[in-house]
Formats: C-alpha cells, structure tokens, sequence
C-alpha cells in the first residue's frame, strides 16, 4: 500500500489529536478526527491549529463521536485522557484497523482492564503501537549506533529525566484555568509527573534494552505528591531502577523544573553520550564526552511536528513491512506502565518494588478492590 493511500481516525481533537493530524496530512493521509467534545472540534478548526501549523486544512474531517464513521481506516489513533484509552484500544479492535496507535501513558497506574486489552490485541489481526514517539527520535538512534560501537566503552549506568514545569503543557491547552480541570492534575488517571513525563521511564527502558541491561526487574521511587483544589497530582517522580542483568541508573519526571530539560545520560567505562532534547534551533543534540576532556556534538535539527511525522512514517515502515520490530509496540508501552505501577507503590510504600512480568499486568497493589 501507498503511504498516499493511508486513512486515519483520530479520536480525540484535543493537543496530541492535532499534532498528529497535521503529521498525517503532511504525508498526504485522508484524516478524521471525532470528540466527544463539540467545543473540542470547534477550538481544532478555529484555534489549535491554524494557531500552529498557520491555516485550517478543509480536508480534515471534523465528527462528534456519536456520529463518527466505524470502519474502513488503516489506522486508528487514540489521543484521549489516559483513562480512556484502554477502552477505546478494544473497540477500536472491532474496527480491524491494521494498527491502532494509542498514546501514553497506555493507562493508568492501577492498570485498569490492561489484561483484557492485551488478550483482545493478542487474538486480533491488529498492530497496536504506543506514542512514545522519542525512542524513534533521530537522535535516538545515534545514541543506538554509539552504545552499539561501544565509542566510549562498557555502558555502567544510565540517567534519564524528564522534568518539565506544566505551565508549557498548560500554555498549549489556555482553556484550562488549572490542573484540576484535566487529568493532568489526577495521578490516579494517568496524570502527575509519573504519567505526563513517562517518555523519561520509557527511553530508560529503550536505552537499557540497548545496552543490554534486559528489563527493569526492581526500583525504589521518591514520590512527592501536591494539590491544587480537588486534584491531586504527583510533582516529582523519582525512581532508582535495577534491570534482570544487573544494570542500574535513575529515571526522575517532574512538573516543577524551569527551564525545561529532557536529557539522558549513559554513563560508559571511558566516558559518556547525553542525549539532550530541544536544544533550540539545534534541535536534539547527542554529545559523546570523552574521559580525556574531548567532547564531540552531534545536532539533529528539528520543529515539533517533525516528532510526529517521524513516529508516523514509522508506522507507515511497519504497515509496508519496511520496517518488523518496533520501539513503539504496546508491549514496550506496558513495560513503562509497569515501571510506573511499581514506582506508584514503591513512592507510597516507601519499600523497593520488584516486577513480575509473568503477572504484570493484573498486578497492582493499589488498585482499589
Ligand atoms: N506523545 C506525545 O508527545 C504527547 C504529547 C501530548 C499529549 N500526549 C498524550 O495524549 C493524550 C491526550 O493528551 P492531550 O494533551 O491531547 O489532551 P487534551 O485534553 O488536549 O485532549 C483530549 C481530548 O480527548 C477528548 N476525549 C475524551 N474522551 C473521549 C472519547 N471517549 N472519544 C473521543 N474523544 C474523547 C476530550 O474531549 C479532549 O478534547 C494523553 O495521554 C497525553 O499524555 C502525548
């Protein structure tokens, strides 16, 4: 199939629901995107996004949920709150997409119907991928291709964080007065640091895979939690993992830091490669530092749509078969979801927590009964 030919729904028309319509049309994909939410629908044709991409595109349809077309799409995105996505991963299987990209975080912490999902996806003909679109990153892979070459030696340990004041995250969304108006301020819901900045959690887990570390098998987290009227949100979420090959590092997210810094580091056994994200004009910047005090920089220049046209091409690779194994996949996705679970109960616990993966995603000690 052409990449021409692709059709998309996208529920949701809220921020991530835009970014990724635009990044469909820049393919030259015929995109739909249904709300449940008229008010939604009308600030994408009026505001979001001639806001950001400079003109409204007539070609996008526009559709309430109740009256949104049910089959015949390629591809289903699910661009909700994150306690909407696990239903909406199973009846968007009813549809028979050839791949559903559901963003993160897959769920939230208590894991909420996340075994019956990945039963339905497991017994469908259906792709599902998970937004965790850094992984895909140019700069990314160079750090793959730098660890693979071992360029400074034997990986030793390995720093991710993602820390992020949300008044950016509230600057995109001037509708809402605060984060008791969205989900962003309920960590119950998939919101708080631990959800909103688990891109941090999950390159860590990308980037011990890489390194050979296997999967995050214990952590211990540092969870501080906030209010602001009837939310309650955690504002830091910090965690020191441990994976099944005995790899070690640090993953901290949190909603408090200004300016803004996504970064990870690889700490290697003759020195180390950060990976640093929106380094401005240069866009993602990787910088291998060498023990003897030589630093080289490596620049992938990049806008904020490029991130999403990245993970989308991706997706058209896997749908052609130019691409197999994917980063992205839900399994990966639900890897995170349980690192997040563990460090949930390991912050409230105040114990480290171990994964069982044989059980994982039943597995929840503070699920209510
Ligand atoms: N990958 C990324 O970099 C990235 C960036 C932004 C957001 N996200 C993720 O995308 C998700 C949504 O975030 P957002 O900032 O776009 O939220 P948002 O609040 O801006 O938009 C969500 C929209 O979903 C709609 N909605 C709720 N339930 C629905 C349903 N059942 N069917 C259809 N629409 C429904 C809401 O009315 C709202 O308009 C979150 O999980 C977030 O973490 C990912």
């Amino acid at each position: 199939m052409s990449a021409s030919a692709r059709k998309v729904k996208i529920l949701g028309a809220g921020s991530i629901g835009n970014h990724l319509a635009h990044a469909s049309r820049s393919l030259g994909w015929e995109v739909t995107i249904c709300d449940v939410d008229p008010a939604a629908l009308d600030r994408t044709r009026n505001q979001i996004y001639p806001g950001r991409y400079g003109k409204w595109d007539d070609a996008i349809r526009l559709c309430p949920v109740a009256d949104s077309p049910r089959g015949g799409f390629d591809i289903i995105c699910i661009g909700t709150p994150p306690d909407a996505h696990v239903p909406l991963v199973v009846g968007a299987l009813g549809e028979k997409p050839a791949l559903i990209l559901v963003e993160k975080p897959v769920c939230g912490p208590f894991l909420e119907g996340a075994r019956e999902m990945w039963d339905a996806v497991a017994a469908s003909g259906t792709r599902v991928c998970v937004g965790y679109d850094h992984v895909l990153a140019p700069a990314t892979r160079k750090v793959e291709a730098l660890i693979a070459a071992k360029a400074v030696g034997e990986p030793m340990t390995l720093d991710a964080e993602f820390r992020e004041h949300w008044g950016g995250i509230f600057g995109a969304h001037p509708w809402l007065e605060g984060p008791w108006q969205t989900y962003l301020g309920y960590w119950r819901r998939g919101g708080g640091s631990g959800g909103e900045h688990s891109h941090a959690t999950n390159l860590w887990q990308h980037l011990a895979l890489c390194c050979g570390w296997g999967r995050v098998t214990e952590v211990s987290a540092l969870v501080e939690f906030g209010r602001a009227r009837d939310a309650e949100f955690d504002k830091i979420f910090a965690l020191h993992a441990r994976t099944e090959k005995g790899g070690y590092g640090r993953i901290v997210q949190d909603v408090v830091t200004r300016p803004t810094r996504k970064w990870a580091r690889v700490q290697c056994a003759e020195g180390a490669i950060e990976w640093r994200a929106n380094q401005g004009p240069r866009g993602d910047v990787v910088a291998v530092l060498h023990a003897d005090g030589r630093t080289e920089e490596f620049d992938f220049p990049k806008k904020r749509p490029d991130d999403f046209i990245c993970e989308l091409r991706h997706i058209d690779d896997l749908l052609a078969g130019r691409a197999v194994e994917s980063p992205t996949s839900l399994a990966r996705g639900m890897d995170t979801m349980l690192v997040l679970a563990a460090g949930y109960e390991s912050g409230i616990t105040r114990k480290p927590c171990s994964i069982d993966y044989a059980n994982g995603y039943q597995r929840s000690a503070l699920r209510p009964a």
